[in-house]
């Protein structure tokens, strides 16, 4: 009766150990390991721990990682000219700066400095550009990407499948639909305007949930069989919202009244789990594999960096 747990952690450590290897090939090939830096500005606590995790992993298989932390009131020149030091690194493959940006900076101007062949978060213009395109020569975001691996390790059939995902941000949602357009999957987008967004989700074989609105997504809006990937991640704190979101899993709701909060996705995990054929869970789906996807990235853009003769 209960749906497969689609082990996101698992994957991603399976991923991370084949890094590893690829990344020492890299390093006998170039004299040099792969490098990744990652731009701070400010004291956004959750991206303190988010960068802490990529430097960790990066060092874990490897690679050479730089965490470049700047104050809260760094002015705009400041953080560019950082970016503008790192794109000239010939150690460094692979940059990104951490969102969100205190006040006063322009997350769109700061990421249209950074070097396309240099942007392993897929975010330049020019690599949303070729993602649309079809063309593999750019960078494509970690995330999305996190969720096609996902979907390849369940062995679920893209072609011709009705694929709906909820939220279309430019880091999630939209990437996500091009890529499973491209797997030639039948493809719905829907968003906060969607009319009646459980007969939308029903039709889908794979669904995908990247809004950001804790167990948005019940019992009613999963068709029996489907294939659930949740990207979502918020924070609940409230009991009552605890006991509604963690039904069905009594191991947590316990940890959540020791603990006072806990992290849950879009998707109700055990209404889901009684209909559909396979589920994520959050924590532990697709976060670990947005990760191992930004090392798959920085190791990609090394491998073409030596191939340039740099
Ligand atoms: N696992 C990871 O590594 C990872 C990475 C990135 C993001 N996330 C998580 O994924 C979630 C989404 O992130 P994001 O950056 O894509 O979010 P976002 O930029 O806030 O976009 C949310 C999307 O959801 C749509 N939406 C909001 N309420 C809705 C509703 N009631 N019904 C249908 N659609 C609705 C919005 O529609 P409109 O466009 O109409 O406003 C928007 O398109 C967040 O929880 C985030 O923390 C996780």
């Amino acid at each position: 009766v209960s749906a497969a747990i689609l082990d996101g952690k698992a994957v991603a450590s399976r991923r991370l150990e084949r890094l590893a290897a690829d990344a020492a090939s890299f390093t006998g090939r170039a004299g040099r390991p792969p490098g990744l830096a990652v731009v701070l500005v400010g004291e956004d606590p959750a991206s303190h721990v988010y960068v802490r995790n990529k430097g960790r992993a990066a060092e874990a298989a490897g690679f050479r990682s730089e965490i470049v932390r700047l104050p809260e009131d760094a002015s705009r020149e400041r953080v560019l000219g950082e970016i503008e030091r790192l794109a000239g690194d010939r150690g460094i493959d692979g940059m990104l700066v951490q969102l969100p940006l205190p006040a006063g900076l322009d997350p769109v101007e700061v990421q249209r400095a950074v070097p396309p062949d240099k942007d392993v978060d897929g975010f330049h213009p020019v690599n949303a550009g070729k993602l649309l395109l079809g063309d593999d020569d750019g960078l494509a975001p970690c995330t999305p990407r996190g969720v096609m691996a996902l979907l390849e390790e369940a062995g679920t059939d893209l072609s011709g499948a009705e694929a709906v995902i909820v939220g279309r941000s430019n880091i999630v949602g939209k990437p996500v639909s091009l890529m499973l357009l491209r797997r030639h999957a039948t493809v719905t987008l829907c968003h906060s305007r969607t009319r009646d967004l459980a007969a939308v989700t029903r039709r889908a074989e794979i669904l995908v949930a990247a809004v950001g609105v804790p167990g948005l997504l019940r019992r009613q809006h999963v068709k029996p069989g489907a294939v659930v990937i949740d990207v979502g991640i918020s924070r609940i704190t409230e009991q009552a919202r605890a006991e509604e979101l963690l039904a069905g899993q009594p191991r947590r709701l316990e940890r959540f009244l020791r603990k006072g909060h806990t992290l849950v996705g879009d998707v109700h995990f055990g209404e889901a789990m009684e209909v559909a054929a396979a589920v994520t869970p959050v924590p532990g789906g697709i976060g670990p594999l947005t990760v191992a996807m930004l090392l798959d990235n920085t190791l990609l853009a090394a491998e073409r960096a030596l191939a340039r003769g740099r």
